[in-house]
């Protein structure tokens, strides 16, 4: 099977393709997107560190410099708030913005959440538990972590429904080739979170709660849109990757039961189980970056204005860096998964992302140590962000 990501076989199991890429193409062009795949570890990891490349061009560039058609106008929601977040900008905007936030994220922060954290993913285990098992994504992957992000935001509870179709709408821009209804979805969904984040803005900055959405609304520097990208974007971002990791990674789990076994035997393996899953199934298969100055990579040359897709699924099975890469490790001593990024989009949500992930597998292998798979999951359509529909467990 050949790289083809609109085909649900190759969604299912992309690690074929990518072994053959990694061996005789490691550069290779994809007409269909006009991309280059890159599909080793150390030059997804060098070009992700290199400054000649960024997730936008468009501080140094124009959309006709670089050959690209002027977006039409009914995108334009998507734009504004997806270029007004640190993720689609480069320095100096990005170390501004990243900057403001980043005192939020840094481990000593984040370690202070843990017994909130362990709190919430008691109480959706516990209830889960009770009444014999269900859809796991639906009932533990996605409230975990939607709630964590929006408690440190300070989106009211009764609200809170909103944020996961708002941010899976807004994730359909991120898929190769966007459909036009794709497109219109996500720009509407974009519309729909600016004007209720505005809202919620200004009502902190009159008054303020303990809670990020107050504390960025209090700082002068950061404009409207910035502070309205940058809320989309955590509350995005601080909670999609992370469903899709317990989704993708208890999945992994019930194909691999020999080492299910031994985590459950053995509970102190979870901080290297926890990375294990991230780097066996990545539910961020890719990240794109434009070509800012021409590059060679492996003797080919790749003009500015092209864009490159780092296959991180790919990386992260790269037989020159992992022993027997196909094989999951829940105990695997040295992983240096690229799944978080790398150089200065470095994941800023890391620190919390682990812990959430702790927490909840902690807890589930506790509370459930008979869970059971009902019936084999199917894999969402989208390959970028690529999970589960659904994962029906019993408790047993
Ligand atoms: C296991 C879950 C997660 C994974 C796999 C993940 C992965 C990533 C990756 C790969 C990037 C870099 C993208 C690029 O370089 O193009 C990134 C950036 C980011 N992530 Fe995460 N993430 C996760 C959880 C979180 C959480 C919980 C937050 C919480 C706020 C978060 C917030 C962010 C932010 C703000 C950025 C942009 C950083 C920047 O541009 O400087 N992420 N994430």
């Amino acid at each position: 099977m050949r790289f083809d990501p609109w085909n649900p076989d190759f969604v299912a199991y992309p690690y074929g393709a990518y072994a053959e890429l990694r061996r005789d193409a490691p550069v290779s062009y994809f007409e269909p997107t006009g991309q280059w795949l890159i599909s080793r570890h150390a030059d997804v990891n060098a070009l992700l560190r290199d400054r000649r490349l960024g997730r936008s061009y468009l501080h140094v560039a124009t959309h006709e410099e670089f050959g690209r058609p002027e977006e039409p106008a009914f995108q334009e929601p998507f734009w504004r708030v997806t270029r007004a977040g640190m993720l689609d900008v480069e320095p100096p905007v990005h170390t501004r913005l990243r900057r403001l936030v980043s005192k939020a994220f840094t481990p000593r922060m984040v370690e202070s959440l843990r017994p909130r954290v362990r709190a919430i993913a008691e109480g959706l285990v516990g209830a889960f538990v009770e009444k014999g098992g269900g859809d796991l994504i639906a009932e533990v992957a996605e409230p975990l972590p939607v709630t964590v992000i929006a408690e440190m935001l300070g989106v009211p509870e009764a609200d809170r429904h909103l944020l996961r179709p708002w941010s899976a709408d807004i994730c359909r821009m991120y898929e190769l080739n966007p459909s036009v209804e794709s497109q219109h979805v996500a720009a509407k969904a974009a519309a729909e979170f600016a004007a209720y984040l505005a809202d919620l803005a200004r009502e902190r900055a009159v008054r303020p709660g303990d809670d990020l959405i107050s504390a960025l609304a209090a700082i002068e520097e950061l404009t409207e849109d910035e502070l309205i990208g940058t809320c989309v974007l955590l509350l995005n971002a601080g909670h999609e990757a992370t469903v899709n990791v317990t989704g993708n990674g208890w999945w992994s789990l019930f194909r691999n039961p020999a080492e299910l076994v031994r985590l459950r035997e053995d509970r102190s393996l979870l901080p290297t189980a926890v990375e294990e899953l991230m780097r066996w199934d990545t539910p961020l298969q890719m990240f794109e970056r434009w070509v800012l100055e021409d590059i060679e990579v492996h003797g080919v040359e790749i003009p500015r204005g092209t864009e490159v897709a780092l296959l991180f699924g790919s990386a992260n099975r790269d037989e020159t860096v992992f022993d027997d890469p196909d094989r999951l490790d829940v105990g695997r001593p040295d992983n240096p998964h690229i799944s978080f990024g790398a150089g200065i989009h470095f994941c800023l949500g890391a620190p919390l992302a682990r812990i959430e992930l702790i927490e909840s597998f902690g807890a589930l292998l506790e509370r459930a140590p008979k869970l059971e798979l009902v019936s084999e999951p199917e894999w969402k359509p989208g390959y970028v962000i690529r999970g589960l529909k659904s994962l029906d467990l019993t408790t047993g």
